[in-house]
């Protein structure tokens, strides 16, 4: 079969690259290894930067998520001003600092929006359950994608350009860019969801000795919480109790109180990585999203980034099938890796001044740990730099850096 766009992934970046098209008038398929199910209950990230919600808005997508997603003008860094000092709340006011703020809704439900769009409304078509899928001839201008479907027929499905939306796993990067920039942090984050009503109205980010936590929501009734642990964590090792122990410590604070409640789906941890592939092209391939960089979680900027990116694409790719222009895929990559960097910057920037590093090594000895006492008090005196983690965390708007 043939079609202008063959996309592989139905995370984000996958699915906001097919309405873009659609609504442009121009055609695609989406494969996706995983079913509707899956991807539509695999919980990940929460926060929406204000440029990604105009966007969805934009492209009639944001019906349930003016609803039910949960503005936010700011959020709070909680630390002790000295060793065996009580933690206090810090709050960084995006209202004020940057006239705008944050929406928390998890990805998931963008997920279920953007499927039930195209599946219920639309009655276009996704190809669930794909397996063994392979790129074919991106440096010719006929490239294909071979894959099986879940029936285990196989396909050979002809394009003009190939969308490479795949995630970290997927199998576009290593034939884009086998080398890439990257850091791998010495911890990760455990995250469970529990049901339970959260008791601030807005996220908070601690800094403490025993490690980082970050309380945040999905809804009034459920909570969704992570903690700094090492790399080597297996979720067994962490009974229910010992999880809540570790929230209670790291997350205490005059006035604060945390409501236990059922975990809705086992514990998982997510190791913390930076990774940036460039170019984010080779011929007909372009790379979105996870397959082409990878932030840690500290800064939210993961499903943000991917929708960014998607967002240049698609306007390349229909300013090159419909008017014959191909300079919008030609700048694509430059274009899309000034925002990525920015977000590995600010992502880098939030997990360094935020996790508690081993005291045996550089971030974690005594000048590395007066460096981030320094930084979180800057950041929360300074009205210069709360403003630019205000603007960052919000998200610059697009086009913009
Ligand atoms: P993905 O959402 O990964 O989508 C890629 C899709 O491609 C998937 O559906 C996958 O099944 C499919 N696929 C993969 N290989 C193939 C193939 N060969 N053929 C067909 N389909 C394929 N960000 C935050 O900001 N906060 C968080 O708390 C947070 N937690 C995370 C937890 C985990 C475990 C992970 C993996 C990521 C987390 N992120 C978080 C990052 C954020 O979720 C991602 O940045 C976002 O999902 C990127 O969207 P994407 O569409 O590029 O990739
Ligand atoms: C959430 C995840 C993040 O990585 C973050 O920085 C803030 C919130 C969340 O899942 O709610």
């Amino acid at each position: 079969s043939r079609t202008q766009v063959g996309i592989v992934g139905a995370g984000p970046a996958g699915l906001v690259l097919a309405k873009l098209l659609a609504l442009a008038g121009v055609d695609s398929v989406v494969l996706e290894a995983r079913d509707r199910a899956y991807v539509e209950a695999r919980v990940r990230a929460g926060v929406l930067e204000a440029p990604t919600v105009e966007l969805l808005r934009g492209m009639g997508v944001a019906g349930r998520l003016d609803r039910e997603g949960m503005p936010h003008t700011g959020i709070s860094l909680r630390f002790a001003e000295a060793p065996g000092a009580p933690a206090a709340d810090h709050r960084i006011d995006f209202a004020d600092l940057v006239g705008t703020g944050i929406t928390v809704y998890g990805q998931q439900e963008v997920v279920k929006d953007l499927l039930a769009d195209r599946l219920d409304d639309a009655g276009l078509p996704v190809e669930f359950g794909v397996s063994g899928v392979a790129l074919h001839d991106v440096d010719t201008d006929a490239p294909s994608v071979t894959y099986a479907d879940a029936d285990g027929a196989e396909h050979v499905l002809r394009c003009d350009v190939i969308a490479g939306c795949d995630g970290f796993h997927g199998v576009s990067r290593p034939l884009v860019a086998p080398d890439v920039a990257e850091r791998v942090y010495p911890f990760s984050w455990l995250g469970v969801l529990a049901k339970a009503a959260p008791t601030t109205d807005e996220l908070v980010y601690a800094h403490h000795d025993d490690g980082f936590a970050l309380y945040s929501m999905r809804s009034p009734e459920v909570t969704r919480l992570y903690v700094q642990v090492p790399n080597d964590t297996r979720p067994a090792d962490w009974s229910d109790a010992r999880i809540w122990d570790a929230l209670h410590t790291r997350l205490a604070c005059e006035g604060f109180t945390m409501n236990e409640g059922e975990f809705l789906e086992k514990p998982s941890v997510t190791p913390m990585r930076s990774m940036v592939a460039s170019p984010m092209r080779r011929g007909r391939l372009f790379l979105a999203g996870d397959a082409a960089h990878i932030v840690p979680p500290t800064g939210a900027k993961g499903m943000n980034l991917a929708i960014a990116d998607v967002r240049v694409l698609a306007e390349a790719v229909v300013r090159a099938l419909r008017d014959g222009d191909t300079g919008g895929l030609d700048s694509y990559s430059d274009t899309c890796l000034r925002r990525v960097w920015r977000a590995e910057h600010f992502s880098w920037f939030m997990t360094s001044m935020l996790h508690r590093f081993d005291p045996a090594t550089e971030g974690g000895d005594a000048f590395g740990v007066g460096l981030q006492r320094s930084q979180l008090r800057y950041t929360v005196t300074s009205r210069a730099a709360a403003t630019s983690l205000a603007e960052n965390y919000v998200g610059l708007p697009h086009g913009a850096v």
